[in-house]
Order: C-alpha cells, then sequence, then structure tokens
C-alpha cells in the first residue's frame, strides 16, 4: 500500500535483475568500440540507472539530467526543460537511460533539446515501454519488458513521489 492505493507484484527482483543484466550485455556489445556518455533521467531511472552501469565494461562516463512530467498516475503533458546538463555532447555517443516510456512526452523533449548538439549518436535504453510509446513507433533502441495500460511502481518509479525504493516492479491492485 502507498498512500491510498493497494499495489501487488508485477515483475520480480529477480526477473528485474536478470533484464538488467541482459540489457547491460547489449550495450556492452554494441559499444565495445566506443566510449558513450550515459545520460540517465531523473528522478525515475535512479535505481535502473545505477544497477545498469555496473554490470557494464566499457568506458562510459554518467551524467544525470532531469525533465519531469507526471502528477498523481495520469501523464499531465505539462513538461519542464531539461536541466542538468553540464557536459559537452559534441562528438559524444549519447545513452539516454529511462526508468519508463509511457506516451513518449519525455522523451520526445530531450530528443528535441539534444538535436543540433553535434553528438555521434544517440540510443534510449528503457527498462519499461508502454503501449502509446510502442504504438507511436518512439525510437527505443534498449527495451527491457513491453507492458499494457497498467499503473507501475517501484524499482524507482514514484506514486506522487512514494514508492521508488523497491527491488522490484508493483501494478495497482484493481
Ligand atoms: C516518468 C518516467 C519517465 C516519464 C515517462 O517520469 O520516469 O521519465 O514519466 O512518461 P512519458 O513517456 O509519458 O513522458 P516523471 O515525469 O514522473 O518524473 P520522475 O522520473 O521524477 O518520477
Ligand atoms: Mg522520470
Ligand atoms: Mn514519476
Amino acid at each position: 500500500k502507498v498512500k491510498d492505493l493497494e499495489f501487488r507484484e508485477f515483475i520480480s527482483a529477480q526477473a528485474v535483475e536478470e533484464k538488467v543484466k541482459a540489457l547491460a550485455a547489449k550495450v556492452n556489445e554494441d559499444y565495445q568500440d566506443k566510449t558513450p556518455l550515459i545520460l540517465p533521467i531523473l528522478n525515475g531511472s535512479f535505481i535502473f540507472a545505477s544497477d545498469l552501469v555496473k554490470e557494464l565494461s566499457i568506458p562510459c562516463r554518467v551524467s544525470f539530467v532531469k525533465v519531469s512530467s507526471y502528477s498523481g498516475t495520469q501523464s499531465t503533458g505539462q513538461l519542464k526543460t531539461l536541466i542538468g546538463l553540464e557536459e559537452s555532447l559534441f562528438n559524444q555517443h549519447i545513452l539516454i537511460i529511462e526508468d519508463i516510456v509511457d506516451t513518449g512526452l519525455t522523451l520526445k523533449k530531450i530528443l528535441d533539446e539534444l538535436r543540433g548538439l553535434g553528438t555521434k549518436s544517440v540510443e534510449v535504453v528503457a527498462l519499461l515501454r508502454k503501449t502509446p510509446a510502442r504504438e507511436k513507433n518512439i525510437d527505443v533502441k534498449y527495451v527491457g519488458f513491453d507492458i499494457d495500460e497498467e499503473f507501475v511502481l517501484g524499482y524507482g518509479l514514484d506514486y506522487d513521489g512514494f514508492g521508488r525504493n523497491t527491488k522490484q516492479i508493483y501494478q495497482l491492485d484493481n
């Protein structure tokens, strides 16, 4: 139970861990001759990003940036700007880390802001992808789990700021 809502386990800690390792293995393979600048998107990706980068064997830099759009269980569509970008992205291979891509608005905002900065490449790794993003063909190269419309929580994902600090992922228990 988080605030007024009941949740039940949706993806176990072990399934999450195995998926993170599988995603990292693909990144290690694809970036073996590259030195990516990894940009995890706060706040939601903080746990996924920290677990993922521990599995990377390539040289890389990690720099957190932030953009926020949710209030409650619905995406408000109102986006703040990207903040915290301190490194030059010029000539860099950028790897964005997201916990979830839902409507894709957050990602679109980020990709718009990166355009024109002279990056060598920009790819996205997302642990979860919801149906709207999948249907809109939002370009996420590395996807952990494709999920439906359930509201998910845990492993970085929040409900009004609560419930991020778990090893497993939960869904609403209706
Ligand atoms: C969540 C999530 C993604 C975004 C996805 O972040 O972490 O960044 O929403 O939704 P979208 O594809 O519909 O834009 P949120 O804005 O809730 O901020 P948070 O990461 O701080 O929880
Ligand atoms: Mg987020
Ligand atoms: Mn959130």
